[in-house]
C-alpha cells in the first residue's frame, strides 16, 4: 500500500491504513465537534500531545493548505470547518493557498491559480467562518524570506531515497513542491515567526507522507515534531472519491443552488432494488452518500443524524423521503452560504494575498 498525495484514488479501509503507516487510532477525547464525535477524523499523529499542550496554555497553533487547482468542494471544506472550529477555541490559525504545489504538480497557470484562491477559496474560507483577523492566510508564491530560505535549506537534510521511500514516484516539480510544504509545516517554529512550538496540521489521510517527511525533518533541526489528524475522504456523488480533476464527482461550494441541489439529488443512496425489499431489509446506509452529506455537512445535530439513521435501517423511510430533506437542507446551506461569500469577497480584495 502506498499513499500519494498527488494522486485522486479513494481509500476504502481505514483501519489497514492506520495499522500500515503507524498512524494512531484517534481516541475519544471528548471533543465537541461533528468531525470528533462522528469519527470522521480517524487518524492521528501526536494530537494528544498537542491537545494536552493546548489545555496547559503552552504555544500551540494550527496549520493547513489547500491547493487552487480547481473549483472549491465540499470536500476542501471539511478542513476549513476544522480551522475554524480551532480558532474558535483561540488556537492560531495558519492557512496557506498552496499556489506553487497547483502549478509546479497540476499544470495550473498562475492567472488559474490567483483566479480560483480569490474568487472562490478565500471568500468561502470566509464565509465558513474563518476570520481574516485572526488567521494568518498567505499563498505559497508571496510569503516572507525566512520561509523561503528555510525550505531550501531544509532539502539539504533529505535525501531523494528517503523521499522515494515516503512517496514513491517522483519528479523535479513534486519534489519542489514536497519541499516547500516542509516550509509550510515547519517555518512556524522559527524565530522569525512563533519560535518552537507545536503545530497541528489537519489533513486528509492522503497528505500523511508530507506529515511524516515534515517530522523527520523536524527531528533533525531540532524542532518540536508537527502533530497531523487525518479526516476520512469525502465521497464523491457517484460514490468514488470527490476530486476537483473529476466535476461529476463534486459539490462545488461556488455552484448556483439549483446545480448543488440536482447534484446532491443524483448522490448514490443504498437503497434497494424495490420499495417492498427496502421496508423490509431497511437501506444499506453504509454505502449512501446522501447518509454521508449529513454526517460530514448538513445534519450537525446528533439527535436529527441518528433519527435518520433509525428510519433508514428500519424501513421506515424510503429514499425518496429521504431526499426530500436533503434537498431543503442544502437549498439553505447554500443560500446562507452564497450571501456570506458575496459579503467576503469585499475583504479578500484588500487582503493583498498576492502581492
Ligand atoms: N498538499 C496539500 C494538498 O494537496 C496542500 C498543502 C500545501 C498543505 N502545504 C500544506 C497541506 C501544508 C497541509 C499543510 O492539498
Ligand atoms: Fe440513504 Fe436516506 Fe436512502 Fe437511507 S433512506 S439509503 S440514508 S438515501
Amino acid at each position: 500500500m502506498q499513499l500519494n498525495p498527488w494522486g485522486s484514488e479513494s481509500i476504502k479501509d481505514y483501519d489497514k491504513l492506520t495499522h500500515e503507516f503507524g498512524m494512531q487510532r484517534m481516541p475519544d477525547l471528548g471533543i465537541d465537534n461533528h468531525y470528533f464525535r462522528r469519527g470522521i477524523i480517524f487518524g492521528h499523529r501526536d494530537f494528544d500531545k498537542f491537545w494536552k499542550d493546548f489545555k496547559a496554555k503552552k504555544p500551540v497553533s494550527i496549520l493547513t493548505g489547500i491547493m487552487p487547482s480547481g473549483p472549491m468542494h465540499f470536500g476542501h471544506k471539511m478542513v476549513v470547518d476544522q480551522c475554524v472550529f480551532y480558532q474558535n477555541q483561540g488556537i492560531k490559525t495558519r492557512v496557506l493557498v498552496a499556489d506553487v504545489e497547483a502549478r509546479t504538480t497540476r499544470g495550473t497557470t498562475k492567472e488559474d491559480a490567483e483566479r480560483y484562491a480569490l474568487e472562490e477559496y478565500l471568500p468561502n474560507w470566509i464565509a465558513l467562518g474563518l476570520d481574516p483577523k485572526k488567521s494568518v492566510i498567505y499563498a505559497q508564491s508571496n510569503y516572507g524570506v525566512p520561509y523561503y530560505s528555510f525550505y531550501s535549506l531544509l532539502s539539504g537534510r533529505t535525501t531523494l531515497n528517503e523521499m522515494q521511500a515516503v512517496y514513491g514516484e517522483l519528479s523535479p516539480g513534486k519534489i519542489m513542491s514536497a519541499m516547500v510544504q516542509m516550509g509550510d509545516i515547519l517555518h512556524p517554529q522559527l524565530p522569525d515567526y512563533d519560535g518552537p512550538s507545536r503545530v497541528l496540521v489537519p489533513v486528509g489521510a492522503d497528505q500523511d507522507p508530507h506529515i511524516r517527511l515534515a517530522r523527520d525533518l523536524a527531528e533533525k533541526e531540532h524542532l518540536v515534531k508537527p502533530a497531523a489528524t487525518f479526516h476520512r475522504f469525502a465521497t464523491g456523488i457517484g460514490g468514488s472519491k470527490m476530486s476537483s480533476s473529476k466535476p461529476n464527482s463534486y459539490i462545488s461550494l461556488n455552484d448556483p443552488i439549483e446545480v448543488a441541489v440536482k447534484k446532491a439529488l443524483n448522490a448514490l443512496t443504498g437503497g434497494c432494488n424495490t420499495a417492498a425489499e427496502q421496508k423490509e431489509t431497511g437501506g444499506k446506509i453504509e454505502e449512501c452518500v446522501v447518509y454521508e452529506l449529513y454526517a460530514y455537512h448538513f445534519m450537525p445535530d446528533d439527535k436529527e443524524l441518528t433519527e435518520i439513521y433509525r428510519k433508514c435501517t428500519s424501513g421506515e423511510m424510503l429514499c425518496g423521503e429521504c431526499k426530500r430533506i436533503l434537498r431543503e437542507k442544502v437549498e439553505k446551506f447554500m443560500k446562507a452560504h452564497a450571501a456570506k461569500r458575496e459579503k467576503a469577497k469585499k475583504q479578500v480584495e484588500k487582503m493583498g494575498v498576492f502581492r
